[in-house]
């Protein structure tokens, strides 16, 4: 982050994640489950900063933010949500049963899944409470949506390091996966995916782009998205453009690079 943005800013509260978690670094190329490790750790560290847009600027805009503000904040909080959600949801139901079955230990990423139902009822509630201020049944109060977050966010925080860990500890397995071009095959399908849904093309994939901050810890991930620019451009044109006041909120502009933010 640099020095010209003094204001409170989405690299805290909630902690982000080092790079050294990986063992990798901008000079150091991560190998095998290191860099499947590292991968894990940019969804994450997108996770941390969209809570903590959300955390950060929750007060301001409920004293301050015209009704479309208040509108716009709570949608941008409700796709952070579904898009952790949905993270989840594919790691529990395709990622680690891969897992554990290429490493050919049942239960191998048991403890992960454990992890998730320790958060899962908070962020259930957040996402229920956003649902009713969009629908007019209630109003935007930060005491209340910030109270909601402390509810679910150490416990979620802890587990997004320690399945990153987890992750890394899979060399242990390395003689029998090849888990790096295991894990690009798998998320590149998931992409593929998840990106023939209309939906999921302007509600979600945007927050890969203003959720991701590539001067991170010198740029040590400057290179991700993997997007060249000719296509970023095309993305923002087709994808970006249709929620762009809800993505305002965000940390980083959509070229993943940090933008101040506006109620903090
Ligand atoms: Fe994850």
């Amino acid at each position: 982050m640099s020095d010209s943005i003094p204001r409170k800013w989405v690299d805290g509260p909630f902690e982000l994640l080092s790079s050294e978690l990986s063992g990798t670094s901008k000079n150091k190329q991560a190998k095998g489950t290191q860099q499947v490790a590292a991968e894990m750790t940019i969804v994450h560290n997108c996770v941390i900063r969209g809570i903590n847009a959300i955390y950060l600027q929750a007060a301001k805009v409920a004293a301050a933010g015209t009704p479309e503000d208040k509108l716009d904040f709570v949608n941008f909080a409700l796709r952070w949500a579904r898009m952790l959600d949905e993270h989840h949801r594919s790691e529990e139901e395709e990622i680690f049963p891969q897992i554990n079955k290429l490493a050919g230990v049942s239960g191998l990423m048991d403890a992960n899944v454990d992890e998730h139902t320790m958060f899962h009822d908070g962020l259930s509630d957040f996402m229920t409470y956003l649902g009713s201020i969009i629908r007019e049944e209630d109003v935007l109060d930060a005491e209340k949506l910030n109270g909601l977050i402390d509810s679910f966010m150490p416990a979620l925080r802890e587990h997004l390091r320690n399945e990153v860990l987890t992750l890394k500890a899979l060399d242990k397995y390395e003689d029998t996966t090849d888990w790096m071009a295991w894990f690009k095959k798998t998320a590149d399908g998931l992409v593929m995916r998840q990106m023939k849904s209309p939906v999921f093309r302007v509600e979600s994939f945007p927050l890969v782009f203003v959720l991701h901050d590539k001067s991170f810890e010198g740029g040590v991930w400057e290179n991700f998205p993997p997007v060249p620019w000719v296509m970023s451009i095309i993305f923002r044109w087709m994808f970006f453009s249709k929620h762009q006041r809800w993505w305002r909120f965000a940390g980083c502009n959509f070229d993943s690079l940090p933008q101040e933010l506006l109620f903090a």
